[in-house]
């Protein structure tokens, strides 16, 4: 094995890097209780039993690899081993293989922890199978309903419920976990930077400051099915061009606003033939900016700008909204505290939610970004160097041991 690999960090990555490969989109797909996901499962029980960490998996089916015994007030490190749609390496696994490796590398140093300490692997982060992003820490934390994720459907009309219980869990017990929250006395989430702040900055590692706010909404344009040779182009009413003319009106929208973000990146087009004017296309909406207000007034601008747009096509469009998200400010003492023990590394805001922005309601929490010199993620461009992932490792380490 190179030396390089010799660390914890890139053989970690390394020996799940054929894990969920997407062939047909580039990419990996690693969605909550399918194949990769499973598989991913086992091989973390797999290295956190190989440090002697005990796992076990709560009720709504994130995974904890206890140090020592289960208890409160413990330290807490972790991510996600979920991706997107043909996602990259490092969105969620970073944060994994770097906190199995740092504890592996305080257990090399003698340390033995003077307080409870665990990993958290957290299910459906991405949201990429129920629709919901950060589903495993808004069950646990109580910010989603448990009825409401129950009856959540996947592309094939799975239940949520369904798909817990094959996964072998209780679907009664999904819900806000108390025994669970009340053992975390900090939780800290390593991710890869999913923006160009650290290529700015010229640093390897930063703490976080703050997350946007974050809404998706379903919107459902419907016109007339009809035969697309013989139907006339002014008898149509085609929920397509409705669609497209609304995708137009998000993007307007957005760049009206100065930094507010607005993505419609997956559409169902139904029925979907060649030679068929659709009857109804479903569109999803990711809208976010820096506070809640805003993100709520830049929604009411799309909807009245989709609004016009379908009208004038002659179709109608419904928007429901699937889940939303406060803008998160990260403890300030905290993340000072963070910086100045890691000789004084910047604080950076990001527009990706992470689990740790859902806990930061309930436990104090805070994030290490590592540097992405592409600053592209979601997408299998995203990267972070081995020397940064190293970086990133020995950050979080040392924050670690200073914890522990
Ligand atoms: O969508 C997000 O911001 C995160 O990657 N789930
Ligand atoms: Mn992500
Ligand atoms: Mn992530």
């Amino acid at each position: 094995m190179s030396d390089l690999l010799a660390h914890g960090v890139l053989a970690g990555l390394d020996e799940i890097a054929s894990i969920g490969r997407d062939a047909q989109r580039g990419g990996y797909s690693r969605h909550v209780w399918q194949s990769a996901d499973h598989e991913l499962r086992d091989w973390f029980v797999e290295r956190a039993e190989r440090l002697g960490l005990a796992a076990e998996t709560d009720r709504n089916g994130n995974i904890w690899a206890w140090w020592g015994p289960p208890g409160p007030n413990a330290i807490v490190t972790g991510s996600h081993l979920d991706s997107v749609p043909g996602g990259g390496a490092y969105d969620g696994p970073l944060g994994i293989v770097s906190a199995l490796d740092a504890i592996a590398r305080l257990q090399a140093t003698g340390v033995t922890p003077s307080r409870p300490c665990a990993i958290l692997v957290f299910a459906e982060e991405e949201g990429s199978r129920f629709g919901i992003a950060c589903l495993g820490s808004r069950l646990m934390t109580g910010a989603l309903d448990a009825d409401r994720a129950r009856a959540l459907v996947d592309a094939d009309g799975v239940t949520l419920a369904d798909a817990a219980a094959h996964a072998g869990l209780d679907p009664a017990r999904l819900g806000t976990d108390r025994l669970a929250l009340d053992r975390i006395g900090l939780f800290i989430e390593l991710h890869v930077e999913q923006g160009r702040g650290l290529i700015d900055l010229g640093h390897p590692v930063a703490v976080a400051s703050r997350v946007l706010a974050h809404g998706r909404w379903r919107l459902t344009v419907t016109g007339q099915g009809n035969h697309a040779g013989a139907t006339l182009m002014t008898d149509r009413r085609d929920p397509m061009v409705a669609a497209a003319r609304a995708v137009l009106a998000v993007q307007q929208a957005a760049t009206m606003r100065p930094d507010t973000r607005a993505t419609i990146g997956r559409m169902n087009i139904v029925p979907g033939g060649t030679n068929v004017i659709p009857s109804r296309v479903e569109a999803w909406l990711d809208a976010r900016a820096e506070t809640d207000e805003e993100t709520r007034a830049l929604l009411g601008d799309i909807t009245t700008a989709v609004d016009a747009a379908v009208a004038e096509n002659g179709c109608s469009v419904a928007m429901v909204e699937e889940s939303w998200a406060d803008a998160v400010h990260f403890d300030p003492q905290l993340r000072e505290r963070f910086s100045a023990a890691l000789d004084g590394v910047p604080a950076l805001p990001t527009g990706a939610g992470h689990d740790a922005g859902v806990l930061a309601a309930s436990v104090p929490s805070a994030m290490l970004f590592v540097r992405n010199p592409t600053g592209i993620s979601h997408s299998p461009e995203e990267f972070a160097s081995a020397d940064d992932c190293i970086a990133g490792v020995e950050a979080l380490e040392k924050l670690l041991r200073t914890l522990l």
